[in-house]
């Protein structure tokens, strides 16, 4: 079938097989399909969906686009945990040293900062000296002696995604379960773990905005990677708020080894509590009520620190910064923004807090763009806390000709109240 015909059987609604998959999918990859052509067939896909059956078969496509990365050369089962993105959501840096220092392997390959929400790779990068680009041979070797290594994804896993998700960025067309669900698992099965604990986050600051259509997600990631012979779940978590009070690499580094010297917030705490025991029940070291005592334990114990500093030495970060902050890159500025009334915070709109941080200079505006490490948001106060006139808010940090631009962005999103709105669940659901 011509590349017309198969744009036009799914704008009518029809249902690929996998040969017509791999003629639209390969053929954008050789170039033999053009932009503007798998532009529209995604549109109809965001449009008309897809079958279940086909989106497995779109994924593992897309995954056989690039590399297949082969972990068995690492003994034991390796874990992996995947977040659909978030403001301030710097959980990997927490569990995957919690789940390396109870004895689960991590080769972990993260992404960097896309629109509004922050990745782990340039929150690595902002401990001076981090290398996040190994050789396979480094990354295999360092899990091998250490069992822990967070790297760059490499440009080979996945080249379809990559190609497809820079067309979908500027076509309307990011926020598709088909989509979306192809591009995670095409990526994580790509990427050889065994076992993978997926993170789909809710709310204004999510791609997904309501608890129903990340649940519909959720299953049908986890269904794909099931289907492929994985163990996976699906942790539905809030992502209405900031997690933590730190936004921005080199802060969100800092209140991650808080979390690890277990000093952190709560509530970035619990996630994590969470998310760690999870891994680890799906590497199958007990129930989840042991599993969650191990990952409290390491971090008791400062074993999870321990691994932490480890991970970064080998990879030639140094290492002081963590123990002492006042090392890291500082900001050439800062600023309080005060509250213009007094009330609850009843809106705290994520998705507006992670833009208002981008504008700082803590993500990038266009592709490409340096970023400032010590940029970025510290938050004073959050939904459900009452606010006097006056109080601050938030402090910002970063370049000062940014504040004014930032401050109108964060209130954009701000909502105050005469009553303390209920409070929202931190976790909604696992899927498994
Ligand atoms: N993250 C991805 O990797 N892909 C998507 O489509 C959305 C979030």
């Amino acid at each position: 079938m011509r590349i017309y015909d198969l744009i036009a059987k799914k704008r009518d609604g029809g249902t690929h097989t996998r040969e017509e998959l791999e003629t639209i999918v390969n053929g954008f990859v050789s170039g033999e399909v053009a932009d503007y052509q798998m532009a529209a067939w995604m549109m109809a896909v965001y449009l008309r969906g897809m079958t279940n059956e086909e989106t497995a078969e779109l994924t593992d496509v897309m995954a056989h686009s690039g590399v297949m990365v082969d972990l068995s050369p690492i003994p034991g089962i390796k874990v992996d945990k995947h977040s659909t993105g978030g403001v301030g959501d710097k959980t990997t840096l927490v569990i995957a040293p919690v789940v390396a220092a109870c004895g689960v392997k991590i080769a972990k390959m993260s992404g960097r900062g896309l629109g509004h929400t922050g990745g782990t790779i340039d929150k690595m990068e902002s401990v001076p000296g981090t290398r996040t680009a190994l050789s396979q041979e480094e990354f295999f070797a360092q899990v091998n002696k250490i069992g822990l290594s967070v790297i760059g994804q490499s440009e080979g896993i996945a080249v379809a995604d990559k190609k497809m998700y820079a067309l979908r960025d500027v076509t309307a067309t990011v926020s598709c379960i088909p989509l979306i669900a192809s591009s995670i698992m095409s990526k994580k099965l790509a990427s050889g773990s065994d076992a993978i604990l997926l993170d789909v986050t809710t709310g204004t600051g999510a791609f997904m905005k309501t608890v129903d259509q990340s649940i519909e997600l959720a299953e049908l990631m986890v269904a794909i990677g099931t289907h492929h012979g994985r163990r996976v779940a699906a942790m539905i978590t809030d992502m209405d708020t900031p997690l933590g009070r730190n936004i921005g690499n080199s802060l969100e580094v800092m209140e991650s080894m808080d979390v690890l010297k277990g000093k952190g917030p709560a509530d970035l705490t619990e996630v994590c509590l969470q998310l760690a025991a999870n891994m680890l029940v799906l590497a199958g070291k007990g129930t989840p009520a042991e599993c969650r005592a191990m990952a409290q334990a390491v971090i008791a114990d400062g074993s999870a620190f321990a691994k932490c500093k480890e991970m970064f030495a080998a990879q030639g970060g140094d290492t002081r910064v963590l123990d002492d902050y006042s090392l890291f890159e500082q900001p050439a500025a800062s600023f309080e923004l005060l509250a213009e009334q007094d009330g609850y915070i009843v809106a705290n709109d994520a998705e507006k807090i992670g833009s208002a941080s981008v504008l700082l200079g803590a993500g990038r505006q266009k592709k490409g763009d340096p970023l400032d490490f010590a940029a970025g948001i510290t938050l004073h106060k959050k939904r459900g806390d009452y606010v006097h006139k006056g109080e601050s808010l938030a402090t910002f940090y970063g370049a000062a000709d940014k504040f004014e631009a930032a401050a109108a962005e964060y209130r954009s999103g701000l909502v105050y109240g005469a009553e303390k709105p209920e409070e929202a669940p931190l976790v909604y659901a696992l899927v498994t």
